[in-house]
């Protein structure tokens, strides 16, 4: 039920899907195509903004960053900015963000300050980078008696780092790690992963722009990451575990 107070305008917080722009749910592509303003994340595939009506307004986010980066918290405060200004004006605003929202998508910073502009909104979900990237190497990311466990992981921070919140020793063996935002870090992470015990021989995959026709899929041993990273971008999923040896059969 709609809280006393809040404004008639709402602004809709749609996860795109990963790479594919067909992979955004039907219900997202239905707000989309209402929408009066979409305010858009730099790895959203752009083809998905031919379905906003002509007259809506259309706003990269990442233009008001200098360039994309995983920790740019002040401009996130203008982002959050911006997405206050345009709700106030437009009726319907589509803040359009890559993936899925509610995985490492800001989506709680932006949330907040709907709230305390008391500013009417609702979540979407989407397909996040790591399914998108799973259907692509043709494998599931969990399997019941060796993978029961799948974590999500930061690879924003180095894990030598003394800043680092992520306890890689906590990290479940018996199950698949998929690191985001890794690209920088993929050999420190492999590096880190072998010195808490993780088997230098286990399987692991880099997809780089999954679900893009430049899609690029390579499969290794966390051994052999040092070799293969090179001329490997941003963006990419970074997975591990013993599912990735289905990968390797088809
Ligand atoms: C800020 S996070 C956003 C994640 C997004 N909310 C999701 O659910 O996929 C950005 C990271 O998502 C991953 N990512 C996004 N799009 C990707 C793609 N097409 N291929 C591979 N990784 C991708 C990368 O790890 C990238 O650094």
């Amino acid at each position: 039920m709609k809280q006393k107070n809040y404004l008639e305008n709402k602004v809709y917080i749609v996860g795109a899907g990963c790479g594919d722009c067909e992979l955004i749910t039907l219900k997202g592509l239905k707000i989309l195509k209402k929408a009066d303003c979409v305010i858009y994340d730099y790895l959203v595939n752009k083809k998905l903004l031919r379905y906003a009506p002509k007259t809506a307004e259309l706003i990269n986010a990442d233009d008001t960053r200098n360039s994309f980066s995983d920790s740019f918290t002040k401009e996130q405060d203008k982002l959050n900015i911006l997405i206050v200004e345009k709700s106030k004006k437009y009726k319907t605003v589509v803040r359009l963000k890559n993936g899925d929202p509610v995985i490492f998508g800001r989506l709680n910073e932006e949330v907040e300050i709907l709230v305390k502009n008391k500013i009417d909104f609702e979540i979407v979900p989407g397909i996040t980078a790591v399914s998108s990237a799973a259907a692509s190497l043709n494998i599931g990311l969990t399997k019941t008696k060796f993978a029961p466990v799948v974590s999500f992981i930061t690879g924003h921070e180095n894990p030598f780092g003394r800043k680092s919140s992520v306890n890689y020793v906590l990290l479940p063996k018996q199950g698949t790690l998929v690191f985001y935002m890794a690209t920088e870090n993929l050999k420190k992470i492999t590096k880190k992963l072998i010195e808490v015990g993780w088997n230098k021989n286990m399987f692991c995959a880099i997809v780089e722009k999954a679900g893009f026709p430049d899609e690029k899929k390579l499969i290794g041993r966390l051994k052999d990451v040092k070799k293969i990273v090179v001329g490997i971008n941003s963006p990419t999923v970074f997975i591990v575990g013993d599912v990735l040896k289905y990968a390797i059969k088809c």
